[in-house]
């Protein structure tokens, strides 16, 4: 019997000096490995038809769910949500409402919204518009498709927010204070791929968002100057 209390003892030690070692305590272990699992992401990473989304960016991006006035839950990279909240209030106070429509996009519902628009638009107007699955900006967090209400009424139609100069203009006017750039621009599809899409837009952080803005670059471009040190 002694022996037998010795042996336990002696397992009881070795099991408390390993724990000590690999500082393995209950509930902090867990929190700490699931903070040390998210690493800093990449507010300038280039997404596009011919560059895919990184294969660790699923595990170290932080994406929060919101709602918008609709009801309808969202997920947002954290930063991107708090800086879009403050966009859309700054123009909320100039009497223009905008929401979230579509943010953050797994590649497999890019697959659905790939199929869902091919039967409903025809494969030309897909290319146009909608990446292929595992090239979408939406993977990342980072991009925020808007809808705008005028007049009581959401408007969330492609062809009908292009319509809708004006308000878009003055919108657009807004991103860069808040990090937010235009990513798909007029007459830009030559570089960025697709056609103009005034209601897509890309956090990129104030000050490379500014120096687009203000040099009236695509962001291939911005991250092809930032590559070659200019
Ligand atoms: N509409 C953009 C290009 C996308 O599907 O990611
Ligand atoms: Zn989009």
């Amino acid at each position: 019997m002694k022996r037998l209390i010795k042996i336990l003892a002696l397992i009881l030690v070795a099991v408390l000096a390993v724990c000590a070692v690999a500082g393995c305590s209950g509930k902090k272990t867990e929190k700490s490995s699931e903070k040390d699992s998210k690493k800093t992401i990449d507010y300038l990473v280039l997404v596009n038809k011919n560059h895919k989304l990184p294969d660790d960016w699923e595990e170290n991006v932080v994406l929060k769910e919101a709602e918008n006035r609709y009801g309808e839950k969202y997920l947002v990279e954290e930063k991107t949500l708090e800086n879009f909240l403050a966009l859309q209030k700054e123009l909320a106070d100039e009497g223009i409402i905008i929401e979230l429509d579509s943010t953050y996009r797994s590649v497999a519902e890019q697959q659905k919204l790939w199929d869902d628009w091919t039967v409903e638009y025809g494969e030309d107007y897909v290319k146009k518009y909608v990446a292929v699955p595992g090239y979408s900006e939406h993977h990342t967090g980072l991009a925020i498709d808007i809808c705008i209400e005028k007049d009581g009424k959401r408007i969330n139609d492609n062809d009908e927010m292009i319509a809708e100069e004006e308000i878009f203009e003055e919108i657009h006017k807004h991103l860069a204070d808040h990090g937010f750039i235009l990513r798909y621009i007029k007459n830009g599809v030559a570089i960025t791929g697709y056609d103009y899409e005034p209601w897509h837009f890309r956090y990129v952080g104030v000050d490379a968002a500014k120096e687009i803005a203000e040099k009236k670059i695509t962001f291939e471009e911005y991250v092809g100057h930032l590559k070659a040190g200019k």
